[in-house]
């Protein structure tokens, strides 16, 4: 049996509220026992059982592992040329996906597979331990396929997104894209996926469109997921509840209606910084969900457009400061509200029987993910209860 103590936490945050006053399930001068990569004991430090190895965290914080759970790693190149563009005054549009579509069509598995376990390894590092994948750049059954085949080396959150942009081979004819979609790539990426998405936007599907997909991919057994009103207030949010979606992800426009259907659901509400930031966009104001009790959660939506980062603690800095997040509440959001997004309750928290996935700052408190942006504050990250 392998049993490990980390003793002399200065601030636990578990995210098991019946631990703490809060939320977050805060506990001062902690332990933390973890046997055969699960949390097997957490309390105060003066109390904690002896165990065959110790670790003294010399009074740093712990927190749980991020649950970063929107991702698009499979893809080849990058587009700086395109960010550069952006910088120096045009607009994002929809349209820039067919670049990466074109470049990860012409690449190898391997190229694909070290791409998307390089950016798997630098999240790892800045504590991001549960991930989610998507495929969305292939957008031809066997691109598709192998985009998804590769994804679940690295990951068992692999999400098809086929429905990402109409292909150009396409153009003019959605409709037939949406059957392809329907009637030959669900039943052959099924094996490799869990869940299904849809971008549905403004240059991209409708909601009708997006309808059809989601209502396919769930008779085949796949999970509703959906990008929703990242370019502009649609039905996205309103769709999404209506199918029963772990999560609407963007959702930079909602309107009062889409507050009261999310509020009435079990539907989180995914928000992306990165995308507001390397899009040089307006960012939602989230304090009206947060308010409203709606479960948000944070993930870095990370991609060759859009938002090429991998970095949480970034996350959690945008949330914070441009986004009206408490640093309790982005937190939570990276963390437990990730976990919620994907459906897991092994993750995403610290409670006894979670995964021993839990990072260890450098600081003694997790306010400081957001009040010292852009430094690393990552000491160690444990995994399955081994330190990587
Ligand atoms: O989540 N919104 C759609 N898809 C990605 C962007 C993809 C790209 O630009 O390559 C996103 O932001
Ligand atoms: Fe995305």
């Amino acid at each position: 049996m392998s049993q490990s103590l980390i003793k002399n936490i200065g601030l636990l945050v578990t995210n098991d509220s019946s631990l703490g006053k809060t939320e977050l399930g805060l506990i001062e001068n902690a332990a933390l026992l973890i046997e055969n990569g699960k949390v097997t004991w957490v309390g105060a430090n003066e109390s904690a059982p002896t165990a065959e190895k110790t670790i003294d965290a010399a009074g740093k914080a712990v927190i749980p592992g991020f649950v970063d759970s929107h991702n698009h790693l499979i893809f080849a190149k990058d587009r700086a040329a395109e960010f550069s563009a952006r910088m120096k005054g045009e607009s994002y549009t929809a349209g820039g996906i067919a670049t990466t579509v074109a470049a990860t069509r012409s690449a190898t598995d391997d190229e694909l597979l070290s791409n998307a376990t390089r950016l798997v390894h630098e999240g790892l590092h800045s504590g991001t331990t549960t991930v989610e994948i998507k495929s969305g750049y292939g957008l031809t059954v066997k691109d598709e396929v192998r985009s998804l085949h590769i994804a679940k080396q690295l990951t068992n959150e692999t999400t098809f997104l086929g429905a990402h942009v109409v292909p150009s081979e396409y153009k003019g004819k959605a409709d037939e894209y949406v059957d392809l979609i329907c009637e030959q790539m669900i039943t052959q990426v099924k094996p490799h996926a869990k869940w299904i998405d849809v971008f549905c936007d403004k240059g991209a599907f409708t909601t009708d469109q997006a309808r059809k997909i989601l209502l396919a991919g769930k008779a085949a057994g796949l999970l509703p997921r959906l990008h929703a009103n990242q370019l502009e207030q649609g039905d996205g949010i309103a769709l999404g509840v209506e199918v029963g979606a772990a999560s609407v992800d963007h959702i930079s426009h909602f309107n009062n209606d889409d507050i009261e259907l999310l509020k009435k659901s079990k539907t989180v509400a995914t928000f992306l910084p990165g995308a507001e930031f390397s899009t040089r966009s307006k960012y939602p104001d989230a304090r009206r969900l947060l308010e409203a009790g709606v479960m948000v959660a944070i993930a870095s939506d990370c991609n060759p457009g859009s938002s090429y980062t991998t970095n949480m603690p970034l996350m959690i800095a945008l949330a914070v400061r441009e986004m009206y997040f408490t640093p309790e509440q982005a937190l939570w959001s990276a963390t437990y509200g990730g976990a919620l997004a994907l459906q897991r309750d092994d993750v995403g928290h610290l409670a006894v029987g979670a995964r021993a996935d839990f990072v260890i700052l450098k600081e003694s408190s997790y306010i400081h993910l957001a009040y010292r942006p852009g430094v690393n504050l990552i000491d160690e990250v444990w995994q399955h209860g081994k330190r990587i």
